[in-house]
């Protein structure tokens, strides 16, 4: 056989569905409701301090853990916001996004054969990051319509080859918060069977409906067995300056940095600076992001609800998860390509959140991160979305 291939583990996942639905979108001129990144512009006060680091000639290598005023800042925030004092020397890595914080993390800390528990529908790239770690993944079911799981099935997936679980929360696709029972029940089973809680918290401040957000690494025995993972892409609508952070037990530390190390050597430096400035905003930014988003979740909730979508309500996040049985198609991803080639609308078919594809093939999820403008615009161009039994397919 041909040595010119890709490797068995590049071989084992596919190219990301949500990166082809953009390219698709380009295609058709579409309206983009599939990948997470805002089409409204960045606070000015940190894109100035980018600007400023670069004139200021911020321009080489930053130490490869992070800058320290970045860490610092982190470190600070969280203690904060949760009363978990951090040491950021020890604590804290920065790399470049919480995509490469999760692989880092995950290669610092799997063997062969260790065995990470992933709750489905997941966040598209927990799939690949444990096939590229070697984890061999145990999924336990979100179950529509609140997303909740089955204690009985979380703890069945627990046994002595479990390293570690993923969480995320508040969840991409689904907006569930996890709620402090639930983090208790998933944090009982990682003190039982020794194991590492990654917690996904990219969406901390976007945040609906009074609920609050707890990080499983403020739950009493976690804080030593917890790898918070965080980063300014979503909180401050800077999806491509690629700033993300690990926030680890020092136990841990050491070996995310050696990876992150050798996969990057660090993240930009003068975004880290930028970054320091960012967590410094007042809480008022905070809590108008909340606001902004909440506001654009009903215009598109209302939005889709009126061309017969079925939409299970995001509490956090800026996704909605939608049912589509009945529009009649009998699979989601026909069904996301006919909606950018005949309507212009972009979205992400279901299955690309789960491990068995049948399990999304009714289900659609839309984004919510854009302008009032791009929405109104989604709902002119689903005018054309033609009802089930009219379509001949
Ligand atoms: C749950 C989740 N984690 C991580 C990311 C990627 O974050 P970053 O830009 O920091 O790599 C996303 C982006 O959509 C996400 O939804």
């Amino acid at each position: 056989m041909s040595k010119l291939t890709g490797s068995r583990k590049a071989t084992q996942f596919t190219e990301s569905v949500i990166r082809e639905m953009t390219r698709l979108n380009q295609l058709y001129d579409g309206v983009n409701l599939s990948q997470g990144f805002p089409d409204f512009p960045a606070p000015a006060a940190i894109k100035d301090a980018a600007c400023a680091a670069i004139q200021d000639d911020v321009n080489q290598y930053a130490v490869t853990w992070g800058a320290r005023p970045l860490r610092e800042a982190v470190a600070r925030e969280f203690t904060r916001r949760y009363g978990l004092a951090l040491i950021p020397d020890e604590q804290i890595t920065v790399c470049c996004g919480s995509t490469e914080a999760m692989m880092s993390t995950l290669m610092a800390i799997i063997d062969p054969g260790d065995e990470v528990v992933i709750f489905e529908p997941f966040y598209e790239n927990y799939g690949p990051d444990a096939i590229l770690s070697g984890a061999a993944p145990r999924y336990v079911t979100l179950h529509e319509p609140d997303w909740s799981f089955d204690p009985d099935e979380l703890t069945a997936a627990f046994n002595d080859r479990t390293k570690a679980i993923i969480l995320n929360t508040p969840n991409n696709p689904t907006g569930k918060v996890f709620s402090g029972a639930e983090l208790e029940t998933i944090a009982a089973l990682c003190r039982k069977w020794d194991a590492v809680a990654i917690s996904d918290e990219i969406y901390e401040h976007i945040i609906y409906d009074g609920r609050r957000h707890v990080p499983i690494a403020t739950i009493d025995g976690m804080a030593e067995r917890t790898v918070t993972i965080n980063g300014l892409s979503k909180t401050y609508s800077v999806t491509g300056w690629r700033v993300g952070w690990t926030i680890s037990p020092p136990s841990l530390t050491g070996a995310i940095r050696k990876v992150h190390d050798f996969l990057t050597v660090g993240a930009a430096a003068p975004l880290q600076e930028a970054g320091a400035v960012a967590l410094r905003l007042p809480d008022q930014y905070y809590l108008d992001l909340a606001t902004q988003y909440r506001r654009r979740r009903d215009v598109l909730l209302e939005i889709l609800e009126r061309h017969n979508f079925t939409c299970y309500k995001p509490h956090g996040a800026y996704y909605i998860m939608t049912d589509i049985s009945t529009f009649g198609f009998s699979d989601d991803v026909e069904f996301a390509r006919y909606l950018v080639k005949d309507c212009g609308v972009a979205a992400v078919p279901g299955s690309s959140f789960y491990k068995e594809p049948a399990s999304g093939r009714t289900k659609l999820r839309f984004c919510f991160c854009k302008r009032d403008e791009t929405l109104t615009e989604a709902d002119r161009r689903l005018e054309k979305l033609v009802p089930a039994g009219v379509r001949l397919h």
